[in-house]
This record gives structure tokens, C-alpha cells and sequence, in this order.
């Protein structure tokens, strides 16, 4: 059991590419483990109290209810039209949620770690953050506003040596390295203050149990929809949480790295497995962003161009584990150009007009006598196989897709050293094509978290089952056959764009 979640998206703005970003990322791991055969749960949803929102909403003119309805769906549209495969998604404004944060929350007052006080200090409403010093927001550069007020406070630093502990026990839980240091310096370097878990300058949120003058602070309510979204909290909800693995932005670092964890502590409930933070996706060096309009880029018209399988595969060879992508059209689609149509795509066309054409689309096997080019080429999709199944397991999508195209200029190599179209032995030849048949076979299988969609039409080309698993890896069978298809994947000009 694998239980994976993106950030819960704020309804404040239209999604854009950046958080189609992550959850491109989260789905493609997904698509992994379901190939692998486990059972995998994907939660997605909508973060829609706090005074963000509140405040969008009031200066669109538009009532709240109606502003948040309208943006979850836009995300949940973007989902379809991407062909993310959520199994949950979650809007931190629906009952059962609520309920499930207060009752997290009393967990919380019943380990005698609530308690009343005043909060004053800078905050950002952007980032739904309290800053302890500067003018202006480092991440949305806006003025910083003062704002003094009742509060409820969490006992935060009772958890400090707690958290530190835990990284330090397990190197795997924040991934990369680098964000797991940054965290570590960060808990060592000062004395933790508790964190102000309750506002009265807003009553747009779930009140805190009986005292109804407070709302509980937005990220309290955001960081438990992650509970909330597997049901109750009950023996089987805490049994699924257990596998829980959470994508995020590096923005979001320290909420689920550290304050989220002490939260779970005090509830008495299992910190989450695995943190994959991801870098910024950025344009010319900015972080792409609703408060930087020139940032925009629409995923879905982008998808319609460059087709879904595209957007995916291009977001995820471009991981650099932890760092920043730069987002260029043109970079883009020189990438997608030679991996996808050139490489790859050609690849299928190939073999599959060579097969039909030589033995009208079906060759029957007596088992085949490898030689050393073919003895060559199985060791390196075995190379392969076990380095994308190691990358996958810390989520390095860069290095687990570039196992894909590896494996297909390989596969190239083969066929322009071996070249079967010039072999006058028959059966020679009958050999060298099965076995590039049934190595495309296996492609498809590497290839089919990044690129679902190549993959089902290069099948159909193949006359393979829809159904792709990994067991099904170097289990051919006796009689081969093609059938002719379309291009899987098209050249891209950039003046379409
Ligand atoms: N609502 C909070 C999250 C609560 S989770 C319990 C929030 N929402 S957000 O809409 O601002 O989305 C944050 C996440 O979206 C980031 O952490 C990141 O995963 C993704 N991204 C948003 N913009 C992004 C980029 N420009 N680049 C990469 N990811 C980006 O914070």
C-alpha cells in the first residue's frame, strides 16, 4: 500500500503549470507502483479557508461559496484534461473534513498542548505565514502587515529535540539530501516558538471547538485534509496514513517538515513516510506564480499542442532532484522533438512497417538463437530496468525517464548496426526482428508512467494487451505480430505554438 498526496491547492487563482507540475509528478509515481502491482491511493484537493481566499473573493465581488466552488472545479477540470488519475480529491471546506480537523485539534488540546495567548507580528497573506522580521513577503514581495490578535498556541518547540531525532533516524524521509540539511540547520540553529494555530481576524475556516470567536490557522485545517481525505479517523485510516508519501514544493518545506510532524506527534499519530520536495518550475528565473501574471502558461492549451504524453514526459526528464526547472517553449519542444519523435516514435514506425512488410505482420518463433549484438542489447535493458526501478524509489523522475531513452537509442543502435533489412538469412533475420519486437515490448512497459498514452498506440501497433504490468518484463510470447499505425508521436514547429 502506497499512499501518495500533492499539495491541497489554494482556490484563490486559476491552476497553472506549476501546480500541474506536481501533480504530474505525484501521478506519474503513481502510475509506477500501480505497474508494479500495489495498491496506490492518490489524494489531490483544494485548500479554500483562510483570508487569502476571503479576500480574493471579496474584491472579485463574488460570495466566497461561489468563488471556491468555481475554482476547485477549474482544478479538477485541469486534472481531467491532464489524465491525472486521483483516486481522492479533498476541499478542506467539506463537512466531514471539518470534522475530522476538530477532532484532530482535540487530540492536540488533550495532550496539553493548546493554549490561549496574543499574537503579534508581520504576516503575509499570501503565503498564510507570520514573519519575524523584513518590510516585505521574500516569496510574493508584498508589504508585510502588522497584525496583533488573540491566538491559540501549539507547543512547538516541546517537539524540537523530537523532530530532530527523527530525521536523524531516518535518512529517507526528506528527500533530496539537500532539503533534509536545510531542515536539520534549521531546527538546530534556534529555539523553536510555539506556532499561533488560531485567528479572529477572519471567521473563514473551521471554528475551534468551543471557542467559536476563532477559526483554526489555514494550515492547520490544509495539512490534516491529508487524514481527513482516507475517512474517520479510525485504526483503518491511521493503518493507510502509515505509507503516506507527500509531494511538495520547497516552498512548503518547513509546514510539512516540521510543523506537520509535531502535530502528528502531539495527535499520537505516525509521521508521514517520505517528503519528495521538488524545485521551482520558473521562467526566466521567476518562479511561475499568480502574483507574476508574465508567468502564466496554461497547462491544458499547452497540452493540446504538445499533447498531454508530452507535458508530462517533458516536466519529468526535467527534475533536476530538489533544483529549479526553467521553463522554455522552445527547450521544450527540441526536447520533445528528439526524444519523442525521433527517437522513440521513429522507433516503433520502423519496426512495425518493417514486420508488416516482410512478413505481413506475423512471425512465428522457434526459439531464438541470440548472438552477441543481441546478448548486448538484453544486458543493457537489464542495466536499465534496475537503475529505473532505483531511481523511482526516491522519486528521480529525471533519472528514471532518461532510463526510457537510453533503452530506445539502444534499441536504435542494434537496428542500424545489425541491420535486418539487409539480412539475407531468413530465419537470421526473423530473429533479430522478434527480438527487437519483444524489446519494444518491454519499452512500452519502462515507458508507461511517463508517456501513457504512446504507450497504449504503440501496443496497438505491437498487437500487445492494453494492459501493462512489470511482471510482464522479458515474458514474450511464441508468435509475434504488428499491426500498422499512425505516428505515435508527431514533429512540433514552434511556430504552431
Ligand atoms: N495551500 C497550500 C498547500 C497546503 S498543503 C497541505 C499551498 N498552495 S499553493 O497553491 O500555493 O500550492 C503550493 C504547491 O504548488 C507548491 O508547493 C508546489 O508543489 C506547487 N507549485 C506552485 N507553483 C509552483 C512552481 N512555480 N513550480 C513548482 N511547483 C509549484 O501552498
Amino acid at each position: 500500500m502506497r499512499y501518495i498526496t500533492t499539495p491541497i491547492y489554494y482556490a484563490s487563482g486559476s491552476p497553472h503549470l506549476g501546480h500541474a507540475y506536481t501533480t504530474l509528478i505525484a501521478d506519474c509515481y503513481k502510475r509506477f507502483y500501480e505497474l508494479l502491482g500495489e495498491e496506490v491511493l492518490l489524494l489531490t484537493g483544494t485548500d479554500e479557508h483562510g483570508q487569502k481566499i476571503e479576500r480574493t473573493a471579496a474584491d472579485m465581488g463574488i460570495p466566497v461559496a461561489e468563488f471556491i466552488a468555481e475554482k476547485s472545479a477549474d482544478f479538477r477540470q485541469l486534472w481531467r484534461d491532464l489524465d491525472i488519475r486521483y483516486d481522492l480529491f479533498s476541499r478542506t471546506v467539506d463537512p466531514h473534513h471539518e470534522k475530522v480537523v476538530r477532532q484532530f485539534w482535540q487530540r492536540l488540546e488533550a495532550n496539553g498542548d493548546i493554549y490561549p495567548g496574543e499574537y503579534k507580528g508581520l504576516y503575509c497573506v499570501d503565503c498564510e505565514q507570520y514573519f519575524t522580521s523584513g518590510d516585505s513577503c521574500p516569496i510574493h514581495r508584498k508589504p508585510l502587515e502588522e497584525f496583533t490578535e488573540e491566538s491559540y498556541f501549539f507547543r512547538l518547540g516541546n517537539y524540537q529535540n523530537h523532530l530532530i531525532e527523527h530525521i536523524e533516524a531516518h535518512p529517507d524521509f526528506i528527500i533530496p539530501e539537500e532539503r533534509r540539511n536545510e531542515v536539520l540547520s534549521f531546527l538546530k540553529s534556534q529555539k523553536l516558538n510555539d506556532l499561533s494555530v488560531s485567528r479572529t481576524s477572519t471567521d473563514w475556516g473551521v471554528p475551534v471547538p468551543g471557542n467559536p470567536d476563532h477559526v483554526m490557522y489555514v494550515w492547520v485545517d490544509a495539512l490534516v485534509t491529508y487524514l481527513s481525505g482516507l475517512g474517520e479517523l479510525s485504526a483503518e485510516t491511521i493503518e493507510k496514513w502509515r505509507h503516506s508519501h507527500h509531494f511538495i514544493g520547497k516552498d512548503i518545506l518547513i509546514f510539512h517538515a516540521v510543523y506537520w510532524p509535531a502535530l502528528l506527534m502531539s495527535a499520537g499519530l505516525p509521521v508521514p513516510r517520505r517528503l519528495f520536495v521538488n524545485g521551482w518550475l520558473t521562467i526566466e528565473g521567476r518562479k511561475i506564480s499568480k502574483s507574476d501574471p508574465s508567468t502564466i502558461v496554461d497547462p491544458a492549451k499547452l497540452a493540446t499542442f504538445v499533447g498531454v504524453d508530452g507535458l508530462r514526459y517533458y516536466l519529468c526528464q526535467g527534475i533536476r532532484t530538489g533544483q529549479d526547472l526553467d521553463f522554455s517553449h522552445s527547450r521544450m519542444i527540441s526536447t520533445l522533438n528528439s526524444d519523442l519523435a525521433n527517437n522513440i516514435g521513429n522507433l516503433f514506425s520502423r519496426v512495425i512497417t518493417l514486420i508488416d512488410k516482410q512478413y505481413a505482420g506475423r512471425i512465428e518463433i522457434k526459439k531464438p538463437a541470440y548472438d552477441d549484438d543481441a546478448l548486448r542489447l538484453l544486458a543493457h535493458r537489464d542495466r536499465q530496468r534496475d537503475l529505473l526501478r532505483e531511481s523511482m524509489v526516491r522519486a528521480n523522475l529525471a533519472k528514471a525517464s532518461r532510463c526510457v531513452i537510453e533503452f530506445a537509442s539502444e534499441i536504435n543502435r542494434y537496428l542500424q548496426k545489425v541491420e535486418p533489412w539487409r539480412i539475407d538469412d531468413d530465419e537470421v533475420r526473423r530473429d533479430c526482428l522478434k527480438l527487437v519486437h519483444h524489446c519494444l515490448s518491454d519499452l512500452t512497459i519502462f515507458a508507461a508512467p511517463f508517456l501513457p498514452d504512446l504507450v497504449s498506440q504503440a501496443r496497438e501497433g505491437l498487437c500487445l494487451e492494453k494492459a501493462v504490468s512489470w511482471d510482464d518484463l522479458g515474458n514474450w510470447s511464441d508468435c509475434i505480430s504488428v499491426r500498422p499505425i499512425k505516428p505515435i508521436y508527431k514533429r512540433l514547429n514552434m511556430v504552431d505554438l
